[in-house]
């Protein structure tokens, strides 16, 4: 038994309820004061997240990069980024998490590796043909001279997907597959050297003592042999992210996840895996998260559903069928380092346009006081259902997207690699702000050399950690509450729920139990249940007790004489 009182070797698995904290490396808590976070910054915050109440971290990349792509560009798999500490530290690292109960989890980057990897050097080195480019998607271009890309697949970041290369004679030569930077050449996952190097990378981190991985990307690593165009001559496109699609979600992926599961349940105190897959719909996320597959995987309909309750019982309903029928537990997320933070997603209307990127929806009016108070009930709402939960750092302050980063911060690739034309993901990167009343609010220590590496918006001083442990309504408190809760309630985690109808602009539910939940988005006032006790609320209750809109609150029903369960 750890320290307080978590039971690192409970009968369910802990992974069927946890709720797991992800750092952003870079930007959570800077030891050294350059300016950019480290393991130093980290280990001394670990007593914070301890507190807060979460059961693992995920760690983003750490390793050696040239940090093209935020740390996902990784030059050596086995070791870490002087910028962030040493190997040393990470062992040290992963001993205090485990100290206080908690569990770790790293970033494992399979799809592409830095093009300064040695691998990627030694590509260039070789002629085409040879077995060193064969770890990678080399491909002679069309037209006349090879003069065009080898098909029609673009950058996520924008512009085209290959890169040509200049052979070892200096002569243009053979392109290469990206599906992110030039910077991120893919790997190919036929190549059987790929295969062992991953696995060898794997066994490495586990011996380390790391708990699990998350796994960047896992949708993306199988592109369809003969790598046909996206868009053959005559014919729409293909849909997104379905088995149709050349390069995303294709059947022949799972068998990779098979033999990792394997590998991972080879430990006695087997390791688990967290699978980052953009695909469509739940049906195709159950299919990561099969008895023999991946453990849990990123539930991304749900951080896209607008604040509105069709969209969200409809995700949420979809979710519980789709992974009940694969005996995995769901997860729930709101925001990570790719997406806006909900409080600016949520303070936008819920009309059925993209949010997913600011460019999305930076030149729409934002109601940002809604937004907070939506994400505040969001969260109670996430925290209510069954299975895991993910918190990005930040989030737990109710931190908005910095929307107004000035250009020449900006840091993300796509910034570059659209022409200027999409600002990217630092807005939601910016470092965390601990204590004090003006930049670096704690983040960096007094001593610092360099400001944090992108600016902090001066009016976080009322949202540093310091003042709103300091106030009872604060979001933060409000995270704290709601994690002791559900900690020690036994209907919540893993499990199943049970709708209740109220009117509609509002979503309510029971789980057994004892406990009931309450979110009303937008109607007139919603009624408790009868025999309850508000556990906790996301904002204040009407005076008669009714839930106002955009708010949530969990109940404690007490059992009623004759009723099995409880009911309204
Ligand atoms: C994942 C990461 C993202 C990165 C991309 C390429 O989506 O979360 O930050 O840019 O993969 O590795």
């Amino acid at each position: 038994m750890a320290p307080n009182g978590r039971n690192l070797s409970a009968v369910t698995p802990w992974w069927r309820s946890a709720v797991i904290y992800e750092v952003y490396i870079r930007s959570f808590a800077d030891g050294d004061g350059d300016g950019v976070g480290d393991i130093a910054g980290l280990r001394s915050r670990l007593p914070y997240l301890a507190d807060l109440g979460v059961d693992a971290l995920w760690i983003t990349p750490w390793y050696p990069s040239p940090m093209r792509d935020g740390g996902y560009d990784v030059s050596d798999l086995l070791g870490i980024d002087r910028a962030f500490g040493t190997l040393e530290e990470a062992r040290e690292l992963i001993a205090e998490v485990h100290h206080l109960g908690l569990r770790v989890l790293l970033d494992l980057v399979p799809n592409h590796l830095s093009d300064r990897h040695p691998w990627f050097q030694a590509a260039l080195a070789a002629p085409a043909g040879s077995p060193a480019r064969a770890r990678f998607i080399f491909r002679d271009g069309r037209g006349p001279a090879g003069e065009e890309p080898p098909n029609d697949w673009t950058s996520n970041f924008g512009g085209p997907a290959w890169t040509r290369v200049t052979g070892p004679d200096g002569r243009l030569d053979q392109w290469y597959l990206h599906l992110f930077t030039p910077a991120q050449p893919d790997l190919d996952w036929t190549n059987s050297e790929v295969r062992e190097e991953f696995a060898r990378t794997m066994r490495f981190w586990f011996e380390l003592g790391v708990d699990g991985f998350r796994i960047d990307v896992a949708h993306g690593l199988i592109k369809a042999e003969g790598l046909p165009d996206l868009q053959p001559v005559g014919s729409a496109p293909a849909p997104d992210h379905t088995a149709s699609h050349p390069h995303w979600d294709r059947d022949e992926v799972h068998e990779i996840y098979r033999s990792w599961r394997a590998l991972a349940d080879a430990y006695a105190d087997p390791r688990i895996f967290v699978a980052e897959a953009w695909v469509n719909g739940p049906e195709r996320l159950a299919r990561y998260v099969r008895p023999d597959e991946l453990h849990t995987a990123f539930n991304f309909d749900f951080l896209l559903a607008h604040w509105h309750p069709s969209p969200m019982r409809r995700t949420i309903a979809a979710t519980l069928r789709a992974h009940e029928a694969v005996g995995a537990p769901p997860t729930w997320v709101l925001s990570n380092h790719d997406t806006v933070r909900e409080v600016s997603r949520y303070a936008r209307p819920a009309d059925g346009r993209p949010v997913r990127r600011l460019d999305d929806l930076i030149a729409r009016p934002a109601d940002l006081a809604a937004g907070r108070r939506r994400a505040r009930a969001a969260a109670l709402l996430m925290l209510a259902l069954p299975g895991g939960a993910y918190i990005y750092q930040g989030e737990e302050l109710g931190l908005a997207e910095v929307e107004d980063l000035p250009d020449e911060v900006l840091r993300d690739p796509g910034w570059e690699q659209s022409g200027h034309t999409r600002r990217g993901r630092d807005g939601c990167r910016v470092p965390i702000p601990w204590s004090g009343l003006e930049p670096p609010f704690g983040f960096s220590p007094p001593s610092a050399s360099a400001p944090p590496w992108l600016p902090q918006p001066p009016d976080w001083r009322s949202q540093t950690v310091e003042a709103e442990s300091a106030e009872e309504d604060s979001t933060l408190t409000l995270y704290r509450g709601a994690l002791r809760l559900r900690r020690a309630h036994p209907a919540l985690g893993d499990g199943t729920l049970r709708w209740i109808e109220v009117q509609a602009g509002a979503l309510a539910f029971v789980r057994e139990p004892g406990f009931a939940c309450i979110v009303n988005f937008w109607s007139e006032p919603v009624e408790p249940p009868a025999e309850a006790d508000v556990m906790i609320a996301s904002g204040p209750l009407q005076d008669d007790g009714r839930v106002p809109a955009d708010t949530a609150v969990w109940f404690a029903v007490r059992p009623r004489p004759g009723l099995s369960s409880p009911g309204w």
